[in-house]
């Protein structure tokens, strides 16, 4: 659905994409991760023809929109009516209405009159802006707009769907519901694309991840292989409450404590069964027991490394 294959970037002295590859296919809801500045809207960007790299690749449903330093028009243009866009610093106009700006767009787009009503009412609807279809948008919260923003996006039914930081700012609430209307999309056949700097943003709604990190991708995999993977490199840190004091003297782990009854420790894999076992053979029960998980700075740190 979109491939993209060695891809680069410089903006004057700035290599901001360096041979960037990744693949989203058919139907997924891929999420594309990394740090501020790690090239995430300038990839989004070449894939819409918005930003020109100087090498690479890129296709979108099957087509080779850019190779050899150029765009191919034609192609791109065919692409982009089917794809939804919404960017990461967009402006909205302040003095239009939710149903007065959908229609704006759905004229840019050349949709019919009667479908334009129908589409518009729908699309409000899925997003939560019913009751606020008549209210002026200069006094929207950050998450209304972002909601109206991926109506926006939505409008001309596209089979892609590609959204810059689409939750950030949001509570986490919106990002519930932000969440939710992605797995809508999923369900109604759609393949999603989105990019985010917060792990949680990519967390549960995922079919798989990107990680990048300075131009590059890092690691492409499922959210849970890649914190297994690198819990693996890191070590399992995992928090354990017992009934009473254990001695950890004959354990040969590295464990500290960490208040009454509490330990922390730190093995090279999963040892929660053995914790258990150990922990029963003093006689003594377990309360608790949490594998600590990694931020997403961490996993960041560990890459970088
Ligand atoms: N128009 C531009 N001119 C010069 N440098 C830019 C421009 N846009 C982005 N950059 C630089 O390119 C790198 C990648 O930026 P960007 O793609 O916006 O990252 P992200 O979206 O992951 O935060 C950063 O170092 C950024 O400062
Ligand atoms: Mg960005």
């Amino acid at each position: 659905m979109l491939r993209v294959e060695g891809l680069v970037k410089v903006y004057r002295d700035v290599r901001a994409l360096d041979g960037l590859n990744l693949e989203v296919k058919h139907g997924q809801v891929y999420g594309f991760l990394g740090p501020n500045g790690a090239g995430k809207s300038t990839t989004i960007l070449s894939t819409l023809g918005l930003v020109f790299p100087q090498e690479g690749r890129i296709e979108l449903f099957g087509e080779e929109v850019f190779k050899d330093g150029k765009f191919d028009e034609g192609k791109l243009v065919r692409a982009k009516a089917k794809i939804g866009y919404m960017p990461e610093h967009a402006t909205l106009w302040d003095f239009l209405t939710p149903e007065q700006t959908l229609e704006v767009i759905a004229d840019s787009f050349g949709i019919p009159r009667a479908e334009k009503e129908k589409r518009i009412s729908e699309l409000l609807d899925l997003v939560g802006l019913k009751e606020a279809r008549r209210r002026k948008v200069g006094k929207f919260s950050k998450g209304m707009r972002q909601r109206l923003l991926l109506a926006q996006a939505l409008i001309n039914d596209p089979e892609l769907l590609i959204l810059d930081e689409p939750m950030t700012g949001l509570d986490p609430r919106g990002i519930a519901e932000f969440k939710e209307i992605i797995r809508e999309q999923k369900k109604a056949g759609k393949t999603v694309f989105f990019s985010s700097h917060i792990l949680a943003h990519v967390e549960e709604v995922c079919d798989t991840v990107g990680v990048i990190v300075k131009g590059k991708l890092r690691l492409e995999d499922s959210i849970e292989n890649i914190k297994r993977e690198f819990l693996r490199k890191a070590g399992y840190t995992i928090v354990i409450e017992t009934n009473r004091p254990v001695d950890w003297g004959l354990a040969g782990w590295n464990v500290s404590p960490l208040g009454e009854n509490k330990y922390r420790v730190v093995a090279e894999n999963d040892i929660r069964e053995e914790l258990h076992d150990f922990v029963a053979s003093q006689g003594a029960k377990v309360l608790t027991m949490q594998v600590k998980e990694p931020s997403l700075e961490e996993i960041f740190l560990k890459l970088i490394e």
